[in-house]
């Protein structure tokens, strides 16, 4: 007998990337400053962590509803339309322990064993395994580098057949920073529309964004919203990682799936967090610009900084909480680049590969994690490494 199921075996290997490498460093006990890792410094507020507290006090501690507390999802409806432009009955919403608990459940509702995925590449890695389990078929399609990351049609239409099911997004982007501007959206919108194809729509970073920009969800461009499952969480902009809870809208259709799955699998989130995001959601927004406010000060330190270093090139991102600068012109593999620094200088950054072919040439560095004074003393380590790969030319 083999086991476990081949189905687990023969999908991709899972990998976390520059992290597993820095985790012998970490047990010999090394000074690492951490840029890899997508992980929040900031605290979740506090009026969502009393409300969450209120929530347990008075009792609510028994099975829920299993798509999402009642009172939520309500919320959650009056949010989606009011912030998203997105009519979402709370028949149509779920919520999910995280956006990976929403994507993995969307995959396994949406994809039938051989159907193909188109991912935009650069893409988010975590993606992968949800469509390979779902019995799917990972295909890339090549954003456009050389004008900054921006959505090209041909290169997504090169990957259609009649076996494409869904295009998988994320936006605002990671690892690149970029969000998508309307006529962008419109681009995938048009291919989707004129192929009968889903769009799955990693909106994780939905609230964090720098200089004006405006994160514009797909689902309310017109035809949109019955062929989109838009996909949201608190991770990120209330700094709730480790609460495990977001949410997702899509076509009704969907919702008896998702259940199904959902069920199965989690039951439900769990009740009193819940009330956590009621209040996060229906709460003042102060907090979410002051927080975006200070990583907005990290993101003006490294963008800053890096272009300073000479070989460096560092556009500003437009959102989240990481900075993808171009380091090709030192010509190499920047694999090697992340494996150099992290030897020589304990810092840990990712190379641009691991989020697929179209990020060579990249540094992806998450500039939302570590507090200002470390990320100034990382910027001096990646300044030095820098400067001592110029001087060895
Ligand atoms: C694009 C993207 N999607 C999803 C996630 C995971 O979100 P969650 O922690 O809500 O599952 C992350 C976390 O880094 C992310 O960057």
């Amino acid at each position: 007998m083999k086991w476990p199921a081949s189905r687990i075996l023969e999908s991709s290997p899972k990998s976390f990337g520059m992290y597993e490498k820095s985790i012998p460093l970490m047990e010999q006990g090394l000074d690492l400053i951490h840029l890899e890792v997508g992980r929040p410094k900031h605290d979740t507020p506090i009026n969502i962590k009393e409300a969450t507290k209120r929530a347990l006090d008075d009792g609510l501690v028994h099975y829920g509803d299993f798509a999402g507390n009642l009172n939520f999802r309500e919320a959650l409806s009056e949010k989606l339309a009011a912030v998203n432009g997105i009519r979402a009955s709370v028949d149509e919403i779920l919520v999910t322990n995280g956006l990976t608990h929403g994507a993995y459940v969307t995959c396994h509702a949406a994809v039938d064993p051989g159907d193909e995925v188109i991912l935009l590449e650069p893409y988010y890695p975590q993606h992968i395994n949800k469509i390979e389990l779902a019995g799917g078929k990972v295909l890339t399609a090549k954003l456009d580098r050389a004008a900054g990351f921006r959505i090209d049609g041909d290169a997504i239409r090169e990957k259609l057949s009649d076996k494409t099911r869904m295009i998988a997004m994320v936006n605002p982007a990671n690892p690149t920073g970029r969000v998508f501007s309307r006529e962008e959206l419109q681009t995938v919108a048009d291919i989707a529309i004129e192929h009968d194809l889903l769009v799955m729509s990693d909106e994780v970073y939905e609230q964090i964004l720098y200089d004006g920009n405006e994160h514009i969800s797909i689902a309310s461009l017109d035809g949109m919203r019955e062929r989109t499952i838009s996909q949201f969480a608190f991770t990120k902009g209330y700094a709730m990682d480790g609460w495990r809870m977001g949410y997702m809208a899509a076509p009704q259709e969907f919702m008896a799936a998702f259940l199904k799955i959902s069920m199965n699998d989690v039951a439900h989130v769990n009740v009193f967090i819940q009330e956590g995001g009621y209040e996060a959601i229906t709460g003042s927004q102060d907090c979410v610009r002051e927080m975006v406010a200070d990583d907005k000060r990290q993101r003006d330190l490294v963008v800053e900084s890096m272009n300073a270093m000479q070989g460096v090139s560092c556009p500003a991102p437009q959102g989240t909480i990481y900075a993808f600068p171009d380091v090709s012109s030192f010509g190499l593999p920047v694999a090697t680049i992340a494996d150099e620094i992290l030897e020589q200088t304990n810092v840990v950054v990712e190379a641009g590969t691991f989020y697929g072919a179209g990020g060579e040439g990249h540094l992806r560095i998450c500039f939302g994690a570590e507090p200002y004074e470390r990320l100034d003393e990382a910027m001096q380590r990646l300044h030095a490494y820098f400067a001592g790969k110029v001087a060895a030319k």
